[in-house]
């Protein structure tokens, strides 16, 4: 077994690699004058486990290429952020339901696919191979208990994260909350204040994803506007479009951090162990 990665993917790839105990396929990757990317990869074993987020055109690109170079040998997909995701319905006629557009294009010559928490889990069902993810709230746990917070609360900025949020807090046996969310726009949203009235001692905000920031910025300024001593966030796929990191530090955020399904000065925690586990199964 060997593994191949992406450009964006490498540093999680060569980690999932050391947890198999498999080596790296070395992938040289350069463009024709007019921008198609050409990919070439070195010798390979009979499976490869191709390691690549979905992160952009390009990258969906360069993935697909990857997987047909290795089609010689049996492939297990790994899409560590599987970008996309939160399209995961028709919210107006004529659109799209990206998330099953890109798991389609995914399941081509691969047999089986592994995600890291997934937007929906219901987008698993559109691969037409088995696919499954590994939740990450564990690792997001252990990393909130080596910042030495008294007693913090780990908070959801919605619904959607409470399940997340649990799990994290289970780790430490600490107190979890949700808040309310409306999205106003892509990169606008409105927070409601808590309804358990302030939290005077740290916060911990956790979510699968931080984008433009706006989520975590507005829930924190309510935080820090109630009284919060600290706050803190800590997201799985950390993609920090535009000026999403001035955004969370000017809103007070004091520790960020991310894992590696996207590699960023916020990697603090790794989704290697999971996933290789999951691929071990
Ligand atoms: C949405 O439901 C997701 O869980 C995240 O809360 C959202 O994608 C964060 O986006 P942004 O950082 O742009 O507010």
């Amino acid at each position: 077994m060997k593994v191949a990665c992406t450009g964006r993917s490498r540093a999680l790839g060569a980690r999932i690699a050391e947890h198999l105990g498999a080596g790296i396929v070395e992938t040289n990757l350069s463009r024709f004058p007019d921008g198609e990317i050409y990919l070439r990869t070195g010798p390979l074993d009979e499976t490869t486990v191709v390691v690549g987020s979905l992160l952009s055109g390009d990258s969906l690109v360069e993935l697909l290429l990857l997987i047909d170079a290795c089609q010689r040998t049996e492939v297990l997909l790994v899409v560590p952020y599987l970008g996309y995701a939160r399209q995961d319905r028709e919210f107006k006629p004529g659109e799209p339901v990206s998330a099953r557009a890109m798991a389609r294009a995914l399941s081509r010559g691969v047999s089986r696919v592994v995600t890291v928490n997934i937007h929906k889990e219901s987008v698993l069902s559109h691969f037409t191979v088995p696919a499954s993810q590994v939740n990450l709230a564990p690792e997001v746990g252990e990393y909130i208990s080596g910042l030495g917070l008294e007693n913090p609360l780990i908070l959801a900025p919605d619904r959607g994260a409470m399940s997340f949020a649990a799990a994290v807090a289970s780790v430490g046996g600490w107190e979890t909350d949700h808040l309310e969310k409306t999205r106003i726009s892509g990169e606008e949203v409105r927070i409601e204040p808590r309804k358990d009235g302030p939290w005077t001692g740290d916060v911990v905000l956790v979510d699968d994803i931080i984008s433009t920031g706006g989520t975590l910025a507005s829930a924190a300024r309510m935080l820090r506007a109630q009284g919060a001593r600290g706050v803190h966030a800590v997201c799985v796929h950390g993609l920090f479009a535009g000026s999403a990191r001035d955004l969370l530090r000017s809103a007070g955020i004091g520790q960020l951090a991310a894992s590696d399904t996207i590699e960023s000065p916020e990697s603090r925690y790794s989704a290697a162990g999971p996933v290789a586990r999951a691929l071990s199964r």
